[in-house]
């Protein structure tokens, strides 16, 4: 199993390129399961959770021809699709859940495993199977397969979701687009993600429109035509070398991602201490010599702070002046890395859903384990700034979600390698 050695203290200078969004890149190839024609997709991450989708998109029968680097995919339907999304694809990403909802738009049946169980919370799917079942599904589930089926075309429906879900968001937008009649969702996650899913399916011919902060109406049409799309910037990785260039008293040049995406992460960030100028693509960010603490930050559905950043933040708060509380409200079980950042030295007591960091912290570099893609990319963070050498391992975690995240670091100073 591959793992990072990182030599710490290291300073962050230069200048770095933001990978294609992963979590926009995997609702929107979900959905070419929905195009008559052949699409085209760019920009899109070299990560390993998107080697998983386009292998359940094969495994379903769709023909997927790669270009440029592997960031140019080019999708179409042979029309004789297999409905089964198998358990040894799903289980490794949860992502899988979303074929769901275009194999039984297009199709009217589907055999698609269960996620199972996940490490940062329960994770179940009951507000994608509801939303469906209202759309006009029928499924059960039986030895860990959703069995489901419809007696044709899904009908519009209102639907309200009883919680805000991202994957429960674009499951039932994806599924709308071919539904007889109006489909009005309340309620809905408005993530800059759904927002590029909503752009590509537009660009296709779907009849998508947003009608209020949180809704979303679709008048469903008979068939999408082929169409080419690039995918948004990853914002979780810009947020993450924001992090990276305020933690090392660094100098960022942050390429290829709208900064107006993330304006509650530069507000925070700017409290700390950061300096940051912005234009339309470009972050250029400057850490302070002393970080100041943030007394509350809680993790929310966009607009707010995401929880992908909270371990990331986590870390630069260890070395603020002070004490700072983070608040978890998403996820149940995503302190997962305060174990590991204690072991660098970190003072940090948790209670119940909140963090409580002391600040000050002299990290000192260590053996460390990897538990999710968001908590292992904190344990490098903390080892960048840790005195001495630190090795992380089960860094497949990280493969999931960053692209080629060693050499971006390598080229902006951090002593990093990978040991295979
Ligand atoms: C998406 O997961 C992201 N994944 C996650 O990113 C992200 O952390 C999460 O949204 C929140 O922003 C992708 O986009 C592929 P949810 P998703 O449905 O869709 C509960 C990363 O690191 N819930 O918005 O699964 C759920 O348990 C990953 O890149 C139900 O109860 O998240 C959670 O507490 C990790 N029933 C809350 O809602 C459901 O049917 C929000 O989950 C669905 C969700």
């Amino acid at each position: 199993m591959d793992k990072f050695l990182v030599n710490g203290p290291c300073r962050i200078e230069g200048q770095v390129n933001i990978q294609g969004s992963k979590n926009a890149a995997l609702p929107i190839l979900a959905s070419t399961i929905l195009f008559d024609r052949p699409v085209i997709i760019k920009n899109l991450p070299r990560v390993r959770d998107i080697d998983t989708m386009l292998n359940l998109l094969k495994s379903l029968g769709l023909k997927v021809q790669l270009f440029k680097h592997k960031r140019t995919v080019r999708i179409s339907n042979n029309k004789k699709l297999k409905f089964l999304a198998s358990y040894s694809l799903v289980k490794t990403m949860r992502a899988g859940i979303l074929v769901l909802g275009p194999m039984i738009s297009k199709y009217h049946k589907s055999i698609t495993s269960l996620p199972g169980g996940c490490l940062i919370g329960a994770r179940p799917v009951n507000f994608h199977l509801n939303a469906l079942k209202k759309l006009g599904m029928k499924y059960e589930i039986k030895k860990g397969y959703i069995h489901a089926k419809s007696k044709g075309k899904l009908k519009g429906a209102k639907i309200k979701f009883p919680k805000i879900s991202v994957g429960a968001t674009e499951n039932s937008i994806i599924a709308a687009c071919l539904a007889k009649g109006e489909t009005i969702l309340k309620n809905c996650a408005i993530e800059p993600e759904i927002k590029d899913l909503t752009n590509f399916l537009i660009s296709g011919g779907a009849k998508i429109k947003w009608i209020g902060k949180r809704t979303c109406r679709i008048i469903g049409v008979d068939s999408l035509s082929g169409t080419e799309y690039s995918v948004m910037g990853d914002r979780i990785e810009t947020g993450t070398f924001c992090v990276a260039a305020t933690i090392t008293n660094g100098d960022l040049r942050i390429k290829n991602f709208n900064p107006k995406i993330i304006q509650t992460e530069i507000n925070i960030l700017k409290k700390i201490g950061a300096k940051i100028k912005t234009s339309k693509d470009e972050i250029h960010i400057m850490g302070p010599k002393n970080i100041k603490n943030i007394s509350s930050i809680t993790t929310k559905e966009y607009p707010n702070f995401p929880t992908d950043l909270q371990a990331q933040f986590m870390v630069l708060l260890c070395k603020a002046k002070g004490r700072s509380v983070i608040t978890e409200s998403i996820f149940e079980n995503r302190f997962m890395h305060v174990g590991e950042l204690r072991r660098l030295g970190a003072k940090i007591l948790i209670k119940e859903n909140k963090a409580i960091i002391e600040g000050n912290t002299k990290f000192v570099g260590a053996e460390l384990m990897s538990s999710d893609l968001r908590a292992s990319v904190a344990l490098v963070l903390a080892a960048i700034v840790s005195s001495g050498k630190s090795i992380i391992n089960r860094i497949y975690h990280l493969d999931r979600g960053y692209e080629n995240i060693e050499k971006k670091l390598q080229q902006i100073g951090v002593k990093i390698k990978r040991l295979t």
